[in-house]
């Protein structure tokens, strides 16, 4: 049996190198005499590339090549990735995808394709880098109903955090470092603006309440405004600042998700999660809750989770996986705003005790925050329990300050 690498970028080359590296394992771990890599697909020249001989610019050589019965898609972007994977899985091979914005955007589509034509749709690299997190959800955790589901979804912004809280580094300078490390996206934009980390949480969303939830259907926040003061008194509540991505399930027909920078404890499993590292926590009504967490972003850690695919399809050639999702329908994506939250404010004032006083009228009980060196008008403070949109409306009421930042604080 034959495999194709499609796109050898950070992710595809780390493919071929794991594939080649473990190759004797991983053959006899597919239940297959052989499985070896007969072409990689890729627009750029590679001369000095090992396997320079299996380079191909053209896709139909893959496509028209019965052998070639599993292809791996690292290329990333919609198109022509969508048209590819498509192409293959209507001509009855198995697809491996590392492609989140694929999933996200086509997953629906591609599983009944996949269906079909009775062949696998595997994407286990898509979400979490080289965590186990979509086998988990839908074969170890299938006893549950699955309430809701959180995590640190992209460990390019999950990096430049930790750079930010544990050495005051810019943000600038945290971003670069990630960049050489080659765990951010083309286009770092994705990751800093919390697109990336919607993707993933849309996946997660789909899988576990059954329905496929749309990046446009997401409210979603990166973390560019957050600065080093915030980091500052957040820590004053002995808690850090991480991106989420949050999904919950309201009832049979209706969920609400969102990506934003969210206040958590420092102590708590999510709050402990640094660098580069991802951490993903499914509430089920049997299991409670369950955090799996491992390295998200990064050549080898996501080439461990395609190659376990490649393997995965190898040794069930001819029989289709069973998981898969039904298409969305209007309104199943709630209103975020309704979720209940409290929220961290920092904001100035010209006469603060003026506004302390309004504060305290508007919103009763607050908890005051603190950091060292504050500007004279600065103060930040916690709200308690409310829906989003109650507090926002309070917020909005008060005129004596001046609003610069405001963060979910959550109870993961
Ligand atoms: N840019 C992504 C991240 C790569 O930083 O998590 C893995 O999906």
């Amino acid at each position: 049996m034959y495999i194709a690498v499609m796109g050898y970028g950070t992710v595809g080359s780390g493919v071929v190198e794991v594939f080649t590296k473990n190759h004797d394992s991983i053959v006899k771990r597919s239940s297959q005499s052989e499985l070896d890599l007969k072409y990689i697909l890729d627009i750029r020249d590679f001369p000095d590339d090992p396997n320079a001989d299996k380079f191909i610019k053209d896709f139909n050589i893959i496509l028209n090549d019965d052998d070639v019965k599993i292809v791996v898609e690292t290329m990333g972007g919609l198109h022509p990735a969508f048209e590819f994977v498509s192409s293959c899985l209507k001509a009855g091979k198995s697809v491996v995808s590392s492609n989140k914005e694929l999933v996200a955007t086509k997953g629906y589509e591609l599983l009944s394709l996949a269906e079909q034509n009775n062949v696998n749709f595997l994407f286990e690299a898509s979400v979490g880098g080289g965590v186990p997190i979509i086998r988990p959800i839908t074969q170890c955790l299938a006893a549950n109903e699955i309430d809701e589901i959180a995590g640190i979804l992209n460990g390019t912004t999950n990096f430049i955090l930790t750079k930010m809280i544990e050495e005051s580094m810019s943000f600038d300078d945290a971003l670069k470092l990630a960049q050489e490390n080659g765990y951010a996206e083309k286009d770092p934009t994705a990751d800093i603006e919390g697109f990336d980390a919607c993707r993933k949480i849309c996946i997660l969303a789909s899988l576990c309440f059954g329905r496929h939830v749309y990046p446009d259907d997401i409210h979603t926040e990166g973390i560019t405004h957050i600065t080093l003061a915030d980091v500052e008194y957040v820590n004053s509540y002995n808690a850090v600042i991480k991106l989420l991505g949050r999904a919950k399930r309201l009832s049979e027909d209706k969920i609400v998700a969102m990506v934003s920078p969210c206040i958590v404890k420092s102590f708590s499993q999510l709050g402990n999660v640094h660098d580069v590292f991802n951490a993903i926590l499914v509430r089920g009504d049997a299991i409670g809750d369950v955090v799996f967490y491992g390295k998200g972003a990064g050549k080898l850690p996501t080439a461990s989770a395609v190659v376990a695919d490649v393997i995965d399809c190898a040794k069930h050639a001819k029989r289709k996986k069973i998981f898969g999702w039904d298409d969305s329908e209007p309104d199943y994506v709630s209103d975020y705003t309704q979720m209940e939250t409290e929220l961290y404010i920092r904001a100035t004032a010209d006469d603060k005790e003026k506004a302390f006083e309004d504060i305290a009228e508007t919103f009763g009980e607050i908890t005051v925050l603190y950091r060292r060196n504050a500007p004279a008008n600065e103060f930040a403070f916690i709200t308690e329990l409310d829906k989003e949109c109650v507090l926002t409306e309070k917020l909005n009421s008060i005129k004596s300050i001046t609003p610069c930042s405001v963060i979910r604080v959550t109870d993961y």
